[in-house]
């Protein structure tokens, strides 16, 4: 049985922290799932750490939706949601009810994201009354990253503190089951924690939000291009597989591998006439 959104909702009211991680593959995912990671998200992020794209603006629907399936297939427990890339809601209503559609039928996803906040309530709010749950992301949006003019803390005046402010409250009334902050300041993160009957989920906005997301490749240390201020390392995996691969390389050369036990036998007589 899955997590549900209400089961989600029902933590924030009872204090207990939400976790929320990216995944973008089978075998990743099913490794999250079995840790116990209540929400995973399939997000755009993958065009930079699986695509090795600059950011994840050339993401496409197709590119989303593959790695979607994969995850889906790959876990049992987790509310997989489905990470809405750039221009798929922005155009139309009936694009973006079209695209949501799309992650719950074709990938089996149980819920959407997509960034945003007072200018995208109103579909939002079309998209939850097709029956789709939506996640909302406010803070810095890295589709806008141009717009943004680069990965800057958001909401550090008073006005664009207010907008933010206002920005959740119109995710909330337009129905978003929780809301993503990213790249807000510790003390708005809190108030708007603290104003919202939904979750907030905090990537670099402190320790006040409702839960944490972290991209996967990022706390895992296997994303080497750089490492952005608000991730922890908990293990270095790119060394890790370094290290296994250099050995690979040495033991291959060496003739230590492979060895018996990684080949089969056969009764050699039966080889004589070749
Ligand atoms: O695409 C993504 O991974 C995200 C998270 C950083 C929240 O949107």
């Amino acid at each position: 049985m899955r997590f549900t959104i209400s089961k989600i909702q029902d933590m924030k009211r009872a204090g207990d922290k939400i976790t929320l991680l990216t995944a973008y593959d089978y075998s990743t995912a099913k490794i999250v799932d079995e840790a116990g990671v209540p929400l995973i998200l399939v997000g755009d992020t993958l065009g930079m750490v699986m695509l090795g794209y600059e950011t994840t603006v050339p993401v496409t629907m197709e590119e989303m939706l593959h790695h979607a399936k994969a995850v889906v297939r790959g876990t049992k427990q987790s509310l997989i949601i489905g990470d809405m890339p750039f221009m798929t809601y922005q155009v139309s209503a009936a694009d973006a009810m079209r695209n949501a559609a799309r992650f719950m039928q074709e990938a089996g996803c149980q819920a959407v994201k997509l960034e945003g906040g007072v200018t995208v309530a109103d579909t939002v709010k079309r998209i939850v009354d097709c029956g789709i749950p939506v996640m909302g992301h406010i803070g810095l949006t890295p589709q806008s990253i141009h717009q943004l003019s680069g990965h800057r803390v958001q909401g550090k005046t008073a006005d664009s503190a207010r907008r933010l402010l206002n920005d959740a409250l119109a995710l909330e009334q337009a129905g978003a089951f929780a809301v993503v902050l990213e790249l807000v300041p510790t003390p708005l993160a809190r108030i708007i924690t603290a104003r919202l009957k939904i979750p907030t989920i905090g990537i670099g906005a402190g320790p006040y939000c409702d839960g944490q997301v972290q991209v996967i490749h990022d706390m895992l240390g296997l994303f080497t291009d750089f490492v952005p201020k608000h991730t922890k390392q908990y293990a270095k995996l790119a060394d890790v597989i370094k290290s296994a691969v250099g050995d690979y390389i040495t033991e291959t050369k060496s003739g230590v591998f492979p060895s018996s036990e990684h080949g089969s036998t056969m009764d050699e007589g039966l080889l004589k006439d070749l």
